[in-house]
């Protein structure tokens, strides 16, 4: 079997070919495009990532300008997605109401069904990428009872998605150029990941030939679950449930005599056996962001957390170390967003990889349905038995 517990050819539409992320999982190395992701966190800006992972090369800066001009201009969505959006009760998940909502979309373009055709996917993907904030937000203020606010389009990627956040007349988001640089870091480092979960599905999903925006819904549902997506969220009820450094002990106790039923959430990675390259920077930008908003308080507790898991034989024998999860909720909490819209954090920039990644798979001659084949492990043949005759 290969590397992912299954033989490539079994998968068939993951492929595991891919010329857009390289990950060395012992050696906590993550680039893309070839670029070090260190680098890009430093240097570059979200969209110049997006464009990079999308088209392979860093943009010159008219194809930068064009690609910011098309993507601001698309971040209107149509006004029935609006009362669309209403029909959900006013408790819904917002990662629930996105997966939902980019399904839609489906609907609203019907020539998204041309994957054969160059410039119609160029459009949708200019769209998906341009939309998720706008229908991340719609999501997040109607499950705060607020009215939606509509993008302007003479803001940043961010800045726009922070503006159609922010909640009228409260302090709960500090609108800060720190916290703004910190997010376009956050949605660097959460743009793609070679073939995990999400990723993974849309694939799978895409291999049918079904438009980008059916494709795309299957990986916000796989990065739904706490195992994935959900994890940061995870994170921060963990430490709330821990209360104090000084309970640690005990719950690292639980953990490891739980026989795996209780987890160190935002520990561990399928393919990181080494620290998460993304954590390290991802701590880095906490000090940045904390400088503004004020230290979280369960921060403390994560780094004695950390400390006392990265000297515990349980955890180095299993190779378990800090993941992308293990910090971003503390940042994204003080920046004022509800633990339910931290999926969808994870989620807004991870489109760019998923088109990425699709468009990669749609246009490999070579590509299949995906087809896995099972290990069968049912009754061996039999005859069917009379209801009289049965025990
Ligand atoms: C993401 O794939 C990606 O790239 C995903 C992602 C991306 O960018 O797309 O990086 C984003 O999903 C990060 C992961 C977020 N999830 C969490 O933080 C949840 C907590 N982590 C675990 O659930 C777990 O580590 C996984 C799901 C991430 C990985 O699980 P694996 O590969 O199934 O772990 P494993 O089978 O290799 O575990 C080996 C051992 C087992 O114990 P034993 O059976 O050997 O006794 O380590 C244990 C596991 O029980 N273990 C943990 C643990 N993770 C694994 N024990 C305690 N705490 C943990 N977090």
């Amino acid at each position: 079997f290969g590397l992912m517990g299954y033989d490539p050819a079994f998968l068939n539409t993951a492929n595991c070919k891919s010329a857009i992320t390289f990950i060395d999982g012992d050696k906590g190395i993550l680039e893309y495009r070839g670029y070090p992701i260190e680098q890009l966190a430093e240097k570059s800006s979200f969209l110049e990532v997006a464009y990079l992972l999308l088209k392979g090369e860093l943009p010159t800066q008219k194809e930068l300008e064009n690609f910011t001009f098309n993507v601001t201009h698309h971040t209107l969505v149509h006004e029935n997605i609006k009362s669309f959006i209403d029909g959900f009760r006013y408790d819904a998940h917002p990662m629930a109401m996105l997966g939902s909502t980019v399904a839609a979309l489906s609907a609203f373009y019907p020539d998204a069904k041309n994957i054969k055709d160059a410039r119609s996917r160029e459009i949708q993907i200019t769209r998906l990428i341009a939309k998720m904030p706008t229908l991340a937000a719609f999501s997040y203020r109607h499950a705060m009872g607020l009215p939606f606010v509509y993008p302007d389009n003479d803001l940043s990627y961010v800045a726009n998605f922070l503006a159609m956040i922010k909640r009228i007349g409260t302090s709960a988001f500090k609108v800060h150029p720190t916290l703004e640089k910190a997010l376009d870091v956050l949605f660097i480092l959460h743009a793609d990941h070679e073939q995990n979960c999400s990723t993974t599905s849309v694939r799978t999903v895409g291999s049918s030939q079904v438009d980008p925006y059916s494709a795309v819904a299957a990986g916000v549902g796989a990065l739904y679950g706490p195992l994935h997506g959900g994890a940061n969220e995870a994170v921060l009820r963990m430490l709330r449930e821990i209360g104090s450094k000084a309970n640690i002990p005990e719950f690292i106790k639980q953990v490891k005599g739980g026989e795996g039923e209780k987890k160190l959430m935002g520990f561990g990675h399928r393919v990181y056996k080494s620290y998460d390259p993304r954590a390290k920077v991802i701590k880095r930008v906490a000090d940045e962001v904390f400088d503004v908003t004020g230290k979280n308080p369960l921060l403390e507790i994560a780094l004695e957390l950390e400390r006392i898991a990265l000297e515990d034989e349980y955890f180095v024998k299993r190779k378990l170390y800090p993941n992308v999860d293990f910090y971003s909720g503390l940042i994204y909490e003080a920046m004022g967003f509800q633990a339910e819209m931290f999926p969808v954090l994870f989620a807004i920039p991870r489109t760019v990889g998923w088109c990425a990644q699709w468009e990669e798979m749609v246009t490999d001659n070579e590509q299949k349905i995906a087809r896995p084949r099972q290990v069968f492990t049912g009754a061996a043949r039999r005859d069917y038995v009379a209801q009289d005759k049965r025990k």
